[in-house]
């Protein structure tokens, strides 16, 4: 009888049965994961009690000795070796092309934003910086002399001990 194709009422708990041991082992595995899993990433979160009053910690301080550095790859975003305390970066005014803008730089001797930074996404070259670049922050950050929280193995293409490491010791 064609009726007797349907699961009826002898197969469905059958197929229960199996979902629910699958779905047992899965939360197992998952519960024996997380035990043992190693933390790869730092708490981020500070105090365990997130509704707790806790004194912010001191803001560390951002290293201004005006060194360029050397790029540890070519296409890296070189870091700000400046203040920029309290330089504004809106929609409306942006300090730091106040100096690196071509126009600027003869009077500000700041390095000029490169030609990668007059380039739309067609790759056409446009008269003045390019909306993808023009926060400035989105790519370009200040260093802290801080203890970094992840540990890091990059190792120069060329094997190049980075001159950065000696000044900070
Ligand atoms: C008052 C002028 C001035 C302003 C404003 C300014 N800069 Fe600079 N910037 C410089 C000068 C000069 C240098 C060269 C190194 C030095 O003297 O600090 C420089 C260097 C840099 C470098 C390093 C370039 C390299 O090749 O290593 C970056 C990146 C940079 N600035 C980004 C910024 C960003 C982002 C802002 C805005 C938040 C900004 N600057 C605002 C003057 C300025
Ligand atoms: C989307 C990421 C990004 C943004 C946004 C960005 N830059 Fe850059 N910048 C880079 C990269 C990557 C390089 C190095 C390679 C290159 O020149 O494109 C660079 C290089 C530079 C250099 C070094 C130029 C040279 O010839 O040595 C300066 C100065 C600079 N940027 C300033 C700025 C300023 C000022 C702004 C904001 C108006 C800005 N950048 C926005 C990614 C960015």
């Amino acid at each position: 009888m064609r009726g007797q194709d349907h699961p009826g009422l002898n197969g469905f708990p059958r197929a229960a049965y199996g979902a629910l041991l699958g779905g047992l082992l899965v939360f197992a595995c998952g519960a024996i994961y997380a035990q043992t899993a190693p933390q790869i990433v730092p708490r981020l979160t500070g105090a365990s009690s997130p509704m707790g009053d806790v004194p912010a910690p001191p803001l560390a301080r951002p290293v201004t000795d005006d060194r360029r550095l050397m790029r540890n790859y070519p296409e890296q975003p070189p870091i700000i070796p400046h203040s920029i305390e309290n330089y504004q970066l809106t929609l409306k005014t942006n300090r730091c092309l106040d100096c690196h803008r071509r126009q600027f730089t003869e009077g500000s001797g700041a390095p000029m934003i490169s030609v990668t930074h007059f380039m739309d996404r067609n790759g056409q070259v446009l008269a003045d910086v390019t909306p993808r670049r023009y926060f400035c922050t989105e790519c370009h950050v200040q260093q802290t002399d801080v203890q970094p929280l992840v540990s890091n193995t990059f190792k120069d293409m060329l094997l190049v001990e980075p001159k950065r490491n000696e000044r900070r010791r």
